[in-house]
């Protein structure tokens, strides 16, 4: 989704702004901008495309020069990619950057237009900054607080004022903005990537705040303009982790970075060999005590719900449903008030499962929320949150976000089974410390089975369509690896249950096509066979991943990948870097833009 950067201080503002939005490029955009104080005016650049066709417009000798400016990376929503449609909005009285979307722009304006405004673009951000334009009468905060009161919607806003020169104005709604402190110098920015090279002190801009940054100083002001005191963070990673460190793309780096992002997320929470989550507000009485779990997601974090939903109804016992957010939000579902809501999210900013969350929370249910960013919204609003400790994630395509996911899916479940007592405390210990023993075993098998990938994917790199089936905790995986390979190499994918082909899909097997097929399930075995079989008598071309000792399955493909001998159900753990790995090189192969795919964005903040 679009970033957004500012920064005042001595340094030349807009290289700050350009480098800073080149640490967001990864949450997708399709246009750029900037706005900067040069000798007291407000002078703007933007255009559609790339940073670099931002660059390349203002040349040498139309680049800003100044000390204090808003910029700001779109994905386009209201209006098509172009110079026009670009942020900042607004003239050189008033200039804005803006995430998030304005659900009442259209009344805001044909207000406007009946007093003799023109817009020019299609954007729902013109209708604020025409907005903050006609309420302006010289007091800036006052006239923030007046279109506080009239827009609806989200927003993470940047304001320059041509009458406060060398300051800048921040306000958000649902969509996150943090304020970088460093030394005579302050920042805005809609992630930590963006200013982490200058600094990783940061405030957390609350909704109904309002933050005013000069060189000096930063103000955080409440809605009625009294200054407020807030808690200072401070980014516990450093630039080297948001850097691809020799590695070609942020997606093969971080496909690499998955061993330690589990361990990370393991180590501490098992203790005396036993898993122990130490979730707040959540006793093991309570985790006892629930009927129901309703697991909540979008993408990805869903598909490590569905593994979830495996597992803990596989040793827990307790019925689990897992629902795309988006589909939640609006059924009105039957949530009991002793039903437990776990929200996955790498992110926490994703629009619909944020809606999701609070859904749950109005209906009395409790919340535990399973996210990557620290302070992001869902974290702070669940009831209880358990961190996943990938570090950040910039690719598009999650991929150690999706490991630590499962990992926590895992120690919830063991937790669940030990205090409902349906599994045997031993056997818990077992099959923790054969958790433990995960991150060893997956950097070995990534090393081992790179190359492999490499080859498959040069084999089906021309491919048109390709399905991934697989039963259990296979099919949930199918999921996730057809999903990485179409956000990313573009190639029509789907997954299915592989007992679900006869019932149509089937008739779409012919000659050549290209099947992956996951038999790491050993009651399993026998039936997944038969679907291959089913598949290689219309022709299909199998890559099958299946366990070492599997027998027969030489015969049954074109292409192989085993995977050692774990317990079937962690699986998963293991049998996905094979899918992420042949979903990256595919991608390489046909020269897309990995880590920052057509049309997506890294953090979905609007519906
Ligand atoms: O930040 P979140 O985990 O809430 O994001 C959810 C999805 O948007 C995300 O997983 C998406 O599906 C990824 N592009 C998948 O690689």
């Amino acid at each position: 989704m679009c970033g957004i950067v500012g920064y005042v201080g001595s340094k030349n503002s807009t290289d700050v702004l350009v480098d800073g939005l080149r640490k967001l490029e990864y949450r997708g955009y399709d246009s750029a901008g900037i706005a900067v104080f040069e000798d007291g005016r407000i002078k703007i650049e933007k255009s559609k495309g790339r940073l670099d066709d931002l660059e390349n417009k203002m040349g040498l000798y139309n680049r800003p020069n100044g000390h204090c400016g808003i910029g700001h990376t779109r994905w386009a929503t209201h209006g098509e990619p172009s110079d026009v449609n670009s942020h900042p909005h607004g003239n050189e009285r008033i200039s804005i950057v803006h995430n998030g979307i304005i659900e009442n722009y259209l009344q805001i304006k044909e207000k406007l237009e009946s007093k003799g405004y023109v817009f020019e673009s299609e954007t729902d951000t013109e209708s604020i900054a025409k907005l903050l334009d006609y309420y302006y009468h010289g007091d800036p905060i006052e006239t923030i607080r007046r279109v506080l009161g009239t827009i609806e919607g989200s927003y993470a806003l940047g304001i320059l004022f041509r009458d406060f020169p060398d300051r800048i104005f921040a306000v958000r709604k649902e969509s996150p903005l943090i304020v970088g402190v460093g030394k005579d110098e302050n920042f805005i920015a809609s992630d930590v990537p963006a200013i982490i090279k200058y600094t990783k002190d940061y405030y957390l801009l609350e909704e109904n705040e309002i933050a005013l940054l000069t060189e000096q100083e930063v103000k955080i002001l409440d809605i009625d303009g009294e200054p407020i005191q807030k808690e200072l963070h401070t980014a516990n990673w450093d630039i080297e982790a948001a850097e691809k460190g020799g590695y070609p793309h942020f997606m093969i780096k971080e496909i690499h970075e998955q061993p330690t992002a589990i361990k990370n997320t393991v180590s501490p929470r098992i203790q005396n060999g036993l898993p122990n989550l130490g979730l707040e507000n959540l006793t093991d009485e309570r985790l006892a005590s629930f009927d129901r779990i309703h697991i909540v997601a979008c993408g990805t974090a869903m598909h490590a719900g569905m593994v979830g939903k495996y597992v803990i109804e596989r040793l827990a016992r307790v019925p689990v449903e897992v629902e795309v957010a988006s589909e939640f939000r609006y059924r009105d579902p039957i949530l009991g008030k002793n039903d437990l809501a776990v929200i996955i999210s790498q992110s926490g900013e994703t629009a619909d499962t944020l809606a999701a969350l609070r859904l749950a929370k109005e209906r009395g249910v409790h919340t535990l929320a399973v996210v990557n960013v620290v302070g992001s919204s869902i974290a702070r609003e669940a009831d209880s949150v358990c961190y996943t400790w990938a570090g950040p994630e910039i690719a598009v395509a999650s991929t150690k976000a999706y490991s630590v996911q499962l990992s926590v899916m895992y120690l919830l479940a063991f937790q669940l089974a030990l205090v409902r007592k349906t599994v045997e405390p031993d056997q818990i210990q077992t099959l923790c410390s054969q958790l433990l023993d995960i991150p060893a075993q997956l950097e070995k098998l990534l090393h081992e089975v790179e190359d492999e990938c490499q080859y498959y994917a040069s084999k089906f790199q021309n491919a048109k369509d390709l399905f991934f089936i697989g039963r259990g905790v296979d099919y949930a995986l199918s999921l996730e690896g057809s999903l990485k390979l179409k956000e990313i190499s573009y190639i029509h994918s789907e997954a299915y249950a592989a007992g679900e082909l006869k019932h149509g899909t089937i008739s779409l097997i012919t000659d050549d096509i290209p099947v992956i097929a996951l038999a790491t399930q050993k009651a399993l075995y026998e039936k997944t066979i038969s679907n291959i079989k089913e598949v290689k008598a219309r022709g299909a071309k199998v890559l099958l991943v299946c366990r070492e000792d599997s027998n027969l399955a030489g015969e049954l493909s074109e292409y192989l990948i085993k995977i050692p001998l774990i317990p079937d159900i962690l699986m998963p753990m293991l049998s996905i870097a094979p899918l992420q790995l042949f979903a990256y090189y595919t991608s390489v192969l046909r020269g897309c833009d990995v880590d920052k795919p057509r049309n997506l964005a890294k953090s979905v903040t609007v519906e």
